[in-house]
């Protein structure tokens, strides 16, 4: 299958012009929300709170996109392919988010502004939850809150896109 990142640019949506554009990207056995420690994670299951974001996108006027993988190399595929297209990354690694430096990496390669959530605080939990990979590449940190913190960063976004199309009408 020909890769996303190769094929032609799309009308003009993201990153700098057009309508703004947002990918949410959920990390490994985030697919099993609902079911999976539902003490640590809440109830809701991920089709539901993808609901909830695109809503949320809708009335702030963001084109958001939403994709969930269990493998690295798919989210680091994902993201590349968003190159030139998103105007913010919310990322929410999962266990990634303690190992990664690929997704570290395509972060910083494809030069787009991110922002890291965690449904749970992970400074509550286990020391090798503590460090990120990303936290340094990220413009901030939502954690704590549950599916609530998404909703949190798409409201950050943009507010971030409208400084940042504000700075470069200036
Ligand atoms: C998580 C926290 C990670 O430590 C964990 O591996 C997850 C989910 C969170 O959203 O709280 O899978 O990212």
């Amino acid at each position: 299958m020909a890769s996303r990142t190769k094929s032609a640019p799309r009308a003009a949506v993201g990153a700098k012009r057009g309508a703004p554009a947002v990918l949410v990207v959920h990390g490994p056995n985030l697919n099993l929300l609902g079911e999976r420690e539902p003490a640590v994670y809440g109830s809701a299951t991920l089709g539901q709170i993808d609901d909830q974001i695109k809503a949320l996108g809708r009335e702030l006027g963001l084109a958001v996109e939403t994709f969930q993988s269990n493998s690295e190399g798919a989210i680091v595929d994902r993201i590349q392919a968003a190159r030139g297209r998103i105007d913010v990354l919310i990322i929410n690694p999962a266990a990634y988010t303690h190992t990664s430096v690929a997704i570290r990496d395509v972060i910083l390669a494809i030069g787009v502004q991110c922002i890291e959530v965690h449904l749970s605080n992970v400074y509550k939990r286990e020391p090798f939850r503590h460090h990120s990979t990303i936290a340094d590449v990220a413009v901030g940190r939502i954690m704590g809150f549950g599916a609530d913190g998404y909703m949190i960063a798409l409201r950050a976004a943009q507010n971030m896109i409208a400084a940042a199309r504000a700075a470069a009408h200036k």
